[in-house]
């Protein structure tokens, strides 16, 4: 596949270009003006158009489960590998099953993920934000990700499942390769995805002993609650407590730290409306909102149809994949008024960064209220900061959309 994506050049959807990478919103407006339902080289369909990529997270008709997919059987056939045996032996997350199983164990975790127990996270979180800002303050500079954005969200979630502090730093490399597994197989190296699977079955065997110490001992976390989570009768079976906190603890880590990281950069960029945020700290929740919608953590999802679809340029077809690109249609001006606009105070804004549908984010509420903590602090408390570097540099991750670091320097106030 060529890199060429100039204005007069074929357009591709090529998330390898570094120039892509860097600014992936020129590609996304020509693909959803001239290829809104696009024919990838790479053997999927890619969406850009709020409207369809918002009807498809919709519709029955499609499947997220990877069995579905005529090109993902055809490609693993090749390969050698038994899908339906692994699908069978369930060890899936349930963001990747369909009804009635997802429905089930959707059920069953948001018993233990309630609005309370998030809402009651809080002052914990200001706390976090106060402690690592303290110290950033008293130096002077800050690198976004790894000072903040990195630490807050990783000590929550992992405090919540009840992983000991001591163990919070293995963690941090467990999942950052763990995170590759949102990606999709084609894109990655052979090293990669071996380094995926070591981490992924070290996890496992952390969190198995984690559950076997709650089970004879049950305590106040949410690895106890999801053993204990019942609905008529149903709990939740070993493999699926097991794949539940690896997806917890994943979406945990690497998904809010891009929230604060992108938000942080786009205000960066946009010093009128960081100033307009320290004047109205109430502007707060739109502006994450805002913040989402225009450079949103996760970029895209995937959906199989089960059955022929027309979309609104041509018919997606059965057993075939579509690549729904999350962060063209958030910039669709047939949904937003003037969409590559920053505007903090942004009232009709049905975004899709959290998806949209069945699987709607389950970790939305705690991924709001750890944003709005985390950039209205530092609105406050960081003056006139300026960015240290002209061109951030981002991680290779094609799904989850962030920076590897984003060093800035303030005036403390
Ligand atoms: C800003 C941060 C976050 C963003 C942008 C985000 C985005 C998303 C998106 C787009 C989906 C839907 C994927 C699809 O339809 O294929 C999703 C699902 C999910 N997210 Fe998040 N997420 C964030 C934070 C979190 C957090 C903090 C947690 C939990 C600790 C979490 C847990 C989940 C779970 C469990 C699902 C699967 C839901 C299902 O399949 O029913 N997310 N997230």
């Amino acid at each position: 596949m060529t890199t060429e994506q100039s204005a007069s050049g074929p357009i591709l959807f090529n998330p390898f270009d570094p120039n892509f990478r860097s600014d992936p919103y020129p590609v996304y407006q020509r693909l959803r003006e001239e290829s809104p339902v696009h024919r990838s080289p790479l053997g999927f369909f890619v969406l850009t158009r709020y409207e369809d990529c918002a009807s498809l997270l919709r519709d029955p008709r499609v499947s997220n489960d990877f069995t579905n997919s005529t090109a993902a059987m055809e490609e693993a056939a090749k390969q050698g590998i038994d899908l339906e045996q692994l699908a069978s032996e369930n060890t899936r997350p349930f963001l990747f099953m369909d009804p009635p199983d997802h429905t089930r164990l959707r059920s069953l975790v948001s018993k233990a993920f309630t609005p309370r127990v998030v809402e009651g996270l809080r002052p914990r979180a200001q706390q976090i934000v106060d402690r690592l800002l303290d110290a950033a303050v008293a130096r002077g500079e800050i690198d976004v990700i790894a000072d903040l954005a990195y630490p807050l969200p990783v000590t929550i979630i992992s405090e919540m499942l009840g992983v000991p502090a001591e163990d919070h730093e293995v963690f941090q490399d467990w999942s950052q390769e763990m995170a590759r597994s949102l990606d999709p197989d084609f894109v990655l190296p052979a090293d990669v995805l071996e380094r995926r699977q070591k981490a992924g079955d070290e996890f496992a065997e952390y969190f198995r002993a984690l559950i076997a110490k709650r089970r004879l001992d049950l305590r106040d976390d949410l690895v106890s609650a999801l053993i204990a989570a019942e609905d008529g009768g149903e709990t939740l079976s070993e493999n699926e407590l097991l794949s539940t906190c690896i997806l917890l603890l994943i979406a945990g880590h690497e998904t809010t730290v891009n929230l604060i990281g992108n938000g942080m950069l786009a205000l960066l960029r946009h010093p009128d409306q960081m100033a307009r945020l320290r004047d109205d700290p109430s502007l707060i929740k739109t502006a994450v909102e805002e913040l989402l919608r225009f450079d949103p953590p996760v970029q895209l999802t995937g959906r199989t149809a089960k059955e022929d679809i027309p979309l609104s340029d041509g018919v997606l077809p059965a057993g075939q994949q579509a690549i729904m690109l999350l962060g063209a249609a958030n910039r669709d001006p047939r949904q937003f008024v003037e969409p590559d606009r920053l505007d903090l105070a942004r009232e009709d804004n049905r975004h899709l960064a959290f998806g949209m549908g069945i699987h709607f984010c389950l970790g939305a509420p705690l991924a709001r209220i750890e944003g709005q903590i985390a950039i209205g602090e530092m609105a406050r408390r960081l003056g006139s900061p300026e960015l240290m570097v002209a061109e951030p540099e981002y991680k290779e991750n094609v799904t989850l959309r962030g920076l590897a670091s984003l060093p800035v320097r303030f005036a403390a106030t």
